[in-house]
């Protein structure tokens, strides 16, 4: 074995890099695997993200995540590594650099073996090591309501049918957990009951979200009977006018009626399912009312604070507002922040609550524990069966990512999928995620 202190291999790392020319990252990372590259065309980072290139000195490089593997079993994980804009190469960037010496270094001396620069010889910055285990499915497009802010209202109305939910089912077997959910009343779709009870019969959770306007006495029934682990329901006023103005269509107290109908005969016919959720869209002129909302939908029988969200200011949704309402997304910060003290409230228990007490994972805001930049911990279908990289796309970004078609696995190492996942991941955006907060 050979003895290396901290300091010098640090010193023998620093004069390496003093030679980042002949060091070939660029090779060593096309080798492994050239398809994760950052997008040419993702949207500007702010300025103080671009960092100087070791090798070209431009001040176009971009840092994105990576695990360099050294010798034949030591991965330093989650390193920073370069990307230049202007030339085009990897690169190590010197002052992160001997994060990686140091844990390359302790690991060597543990494991009783040599470990150096000349080692680096493996990258890997892929991010599905865990599959999925919960996916929000779209069951249809189609809704009674027409909310003047739903982009559902500006797609091809159509349902997916139960035996396309059921191939994709078959395709996905590390499911745990299926939403029913997308831009449409999930209700509508005559096979919605149908695949509740298929998912059930898989043994898998089922949850769903609802504009609570059709629990009629049978349906409230048939809602028991499926099984279905949890409905979250949406209000955004408790003013009829209010409500009816925003969900078009909208009746406040036959919504309010159909979660009462929902929660007693569940309780009195001794049902523990489905959970009931609260949540919802709010405005400026209405967030005044949040905790009014939340304390009316627990006197009708809501059992849990799910969430409130601002009026959505991604690009592709604004165009789809009325003229007259587009200057409302410039309330977003402060409506937000309604919503964040409204948590704070302890009306009801929260998602998390219900999240940990019934084991079913929540959407974190990272997938699988790794994205930090992007909403996704699940995966997300459109109604078509075309997984979508983030639930508020509402067109197929690759249609070979079809979850009726191809298995999971092979949607997960598609090149493409990986790349944008790579891209999400490290915060690069492309174009179709313009005006989304997390991009901002
Ligand atoms: C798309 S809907 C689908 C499920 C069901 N039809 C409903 O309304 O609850 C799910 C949630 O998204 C919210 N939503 C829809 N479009 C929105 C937008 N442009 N901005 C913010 N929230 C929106 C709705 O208020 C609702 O709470
Ligand atoms: S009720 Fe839901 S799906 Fe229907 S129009 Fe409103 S937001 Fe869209």
């Amino acid at each position: 074995m050979v003895e290396l202190s901290v300091q010098t291999f640090n010193e023998k790392v620093n004069s390496l890099i003093g030679q980042t020319g002949d060091f070939r990252l660029t090779e060593i990372w096309n080798r492994c695997h050239a398809h994760l590259k950052p997008f040419d065309e993702f949207l500007p980072l702010p300025d103080t993200q671009y960092k100087t290139c070791p090798l070209c000195h431009s001040d176009r490089a971009i840092e994105v995540v990576a695990h360099l593997g050294f010798g034949a079993d030591y991965w330093a994980e989650n390193g920073l590594v370069r990307y230049c804009c202007e030339c085009g190469e990897y690169a190590l960037p010197d002052e992160r650099y001997q994060d990686y010496a140091a844990q390359a270094l302790l690991w060597a001396q543990h494991h009783g073996c040599k470990t150096d620069y000349s080692q680096l010889q493996r990258v890997d910055a892929r991010l599905w090591w865990t599959t999925p285990k919960v996916l929000s499915i779209e069951p249809t497009t189609k809704c009674n309501f027409s909310c003047w802010y739903c982009v559902g209202r500006h797609v091809k109305q159509e349902d997916i049918s139960l035996e396309d939910f059921a191939k994709v089912l078959e395709h996905f077997p590390s499911l745990e957990a299926v939403v029913l959910v997308g831009q449409g009343e999930p209700i509508m779709n005559q096979a919605f009951f149908p695949m509740v009870r298929l998912a059930k019969q898989r043994h898998l959770r089922v949850l769903s979200v609802s504009n609570g306007s059709t629990f009629s006495t049978s349906n409230v029934q048939k809602i028991c009977e499926s099984g279905i682990d949890y409905i979250s329901i949406s209000i955004d006023s408790i003013n009829p006018d209010t409500f009816a103005e925003s969900r078009c269509d909208g009746n406040l107290q036959q919504v309010l009626r159909g979660i009462k109908r929902l929660s007693s005969y569940r309780d009195e016919h001794g049902y523990k399912y489905p959970v009931l959720g609260i949540k919802g869209t709010l405005f400026n002129h209405t967030k005044d009312q949040l905790v009014d909302i939340i304390q009316l939908a627990k006197e009708h029988g809501i059992d849990i604070l799910e969430f409130f969200q601002p009026l959505n200011r991604k690009k592709s949704y604004v165009d789809i507002y009325p003229e007259d309402k587009k200057g409302l997304v410039e309330e977003f910060d402060e409506v937000q922040e309604i919503i964040n003290k409204g948590y704070e409230m302890n009306i009801l228990p929260t998602a998390d609550d219900f999240s940990a007490c019934e084991n079913i994972p929540l959407s974190k805001g990272r997938p699988n524990g790794l994205r930090k930049n992007c909403d996704e911990e699940w995966m997300y279908s459109l109604v078509s069966g075309d997984v979508i990289p983030c639930c508020q796309l509402t067109a197929p970004v690759d249609t070979n990512w079809n979850l009726i078609n191809n298995p999971i696995d092979s949607i997960l190492m598609d090149k493409h999928y990986e790349r944008t996942r790579f891209n999400l991941f490290n915060g690069l955006f492309p174009p179709y995620c313009e005006g989304c907060y997390q991009t901002r």
